[in-house]
């Protein structure tokens, strides 16, 4: 049987889950696949900490470029996350006309076109299904099982920390910094967990999905990116009062020539399939013009979901080689360049759920109303969450019918003027 040699750069977390998933399951992968493949190096500057597996430690170096050089490997895997020398590392692999798999969204998102450009150029796959939806091939599926659809949208739950976060805010009523914490010991965060909490990581996952989409990737600066870090736990709360619960949704979706795409927490009612997708689990809902939706779920995080996409890629580019077909498959579409433009976040409509601290004196409400009627914002429900104690302010929460985000702007910033509110109010996005 034809042997591949595999060479991982990164013995990290992620790392180390590819290295004893390609161990343990070397056996069952060369009865799938027709091809045995050998693990043949392991490079990480620190080679003596224990990872929790078993590896031959002649295996062991730290030195990438000779394991990028090493002509009895095939495959080069990243798993050292980031954009330094990461990106460095994957550049000469595909130059050395080395296949790439990565698990590395933040690389792609900010430095995909250079990268599928030079694996294009050198002839040489590049795979990245674990930089998006962890456990969950959702990379494959729009590259291969939806490949003859126009997307109309994706709606994702494509980061487990912040999944966590919520699900635990809301079942047990926790502070948001506690919750954290314990994700952060759970190994689902990343190791800077701003990337996470501020929407970022999901920002990374949304413009890969937007490239393999529509062939157009907006830069990262371009997407509005809104995290979960400032979320109060009382809007949790009004959120299950009307039936709904606060997801950090990523949205990529087409609209004539625009595309939107962005990451907001949002409110999900307990019809939407993505409702129950809770604790660290991820999940896609894809609309295809053909499929209709089709939803994807699994683990979004962790060292053996993620570790599980790696080495699927691992297998399928082995079975190309193995199988003597041409070694480059399109990493993303080219069809889209310079016709395809961001949204402008202002044109984008939605219903939107607004917590307001209303002034307790007659027509306050009125006030408020009449000026979301102005900007053609409509009401759908209300509600005045407590009775006032001494003329305090009371929180009211209205939810709106599809607005367009300019006009409900407008309207907020004249609410605040008009001075029968006592802070500034909450506004979430509805899907
Ligand atoms: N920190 C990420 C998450 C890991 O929480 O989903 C997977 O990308």
């Amino acid at each position: 049987m034809k042997q591949i040699g595999v060479g991982i750069l990164g013995f990290g977390t992620v790392g180390a889950g590819v290295a004893d998933g390609l161990l343990r399951h070397r056996e069952v992968m060369s009865h799938r696949l027709g091809v045995d493949i050998v693990l043949k190096k392991i490079a990480d500057l620190d080679i003596t900490t224990p990872r929790g597996i078993t590896v031959d430690t002649s295996i062991l170096t730290t030195d990438a470029q000779s394991t990028i050089a090493d002509e009895q490997i095939d495959i080069i895997v990243e798993t050292i996350g980031g954009t330094g020398i990461a990106k460095k590392f994957v550049l000469d692999a595909l130059n050395a006309k080395k296949c790439v798999v990565t698990a590395n969204k933040k690389l792609l998102a900010e430095f995909g076109q250079e990268i599928f450009d030079t694996a294009q150029k050198n002839g040489v796959d590049i795979y990245f299904g674990a930089s998006v939806g962890g456990g969950i091939p959702i990379i494959r599926v729009l590259r291969e099982g939806l490949a003859g659809n126009n997307i109309e949208s994706i709606h994702g739950i494509l980061n487990g920390t912040c999944n966590y976060i919520l699900t635990r805010m809301e079942n047990e009523g926790l502070a948001f910094d506690e919750v954290l914490k314990d994700a952060q010991k759970l190994g689902y965060a990343e190791a800077n967990p701003s990337l996470d909490i501020d929407g970022f990581d999901t920002a990374h996952k949304a413009c890969i999905l937007a490239a393999l989409a529509y062939g157009f990737q907006p830069k990262l600066a371009d997407v509005q990116v809104e995290g979960i870090r400032n979320l109060a736990g009382e809007d949790v709360k009004y959120a299950a009062h009307f039936g709904y619960r606060i997801k950090l949704l990523a949205c990529v979706a087409k609209c004539g020539d625009e595309v939107e795409v962005g990451v907001h927490p949002t409110l999900v009612p307990q019809t939407h399939m993505l409702y129950n997708v809770n604790d660290a689990f991820n999940a896609a809902m894809v609309k295809g013009d053909m499929s209709d939706y089709t939803m994807y779920y699994g683990r979004g995080a962790g060292r053996e979901p993620t570790a599980s996409t790696v080495v699927g890629d691992i297998g399928d580019i082995a079975r190309n080689i193995a199988s003597g077909q041409a070694r480059y498959i399109r990493a993303v579409p080219q069809y889209s360049e310079g016709k395809i433009k961001l949204r402008p976040a202002g044109e984008i409509s939605s219903r939107f759920y607004v917590r307001f601290l209303v002034e307790d004196k007659a027509g306050a409400f009125g006030t408020i109303a009449s000026i979301l009627g102005q900007h053609s914002v409509s009401i759908s429900a209300a509600s005045q969450q407590s009775g006032s104690i001494g003329n305090q302010p009371v929180p009211v929460v209205v939810l709106t019918h599809e607005a367009k985000t300019s006009d409900l702007e407008k309207a907020l910033s004249e609410i605040e003027q008009s001075g029968v509110i006592g802070a500034k109010p909450v506004k979430l996005r509805m899907i």
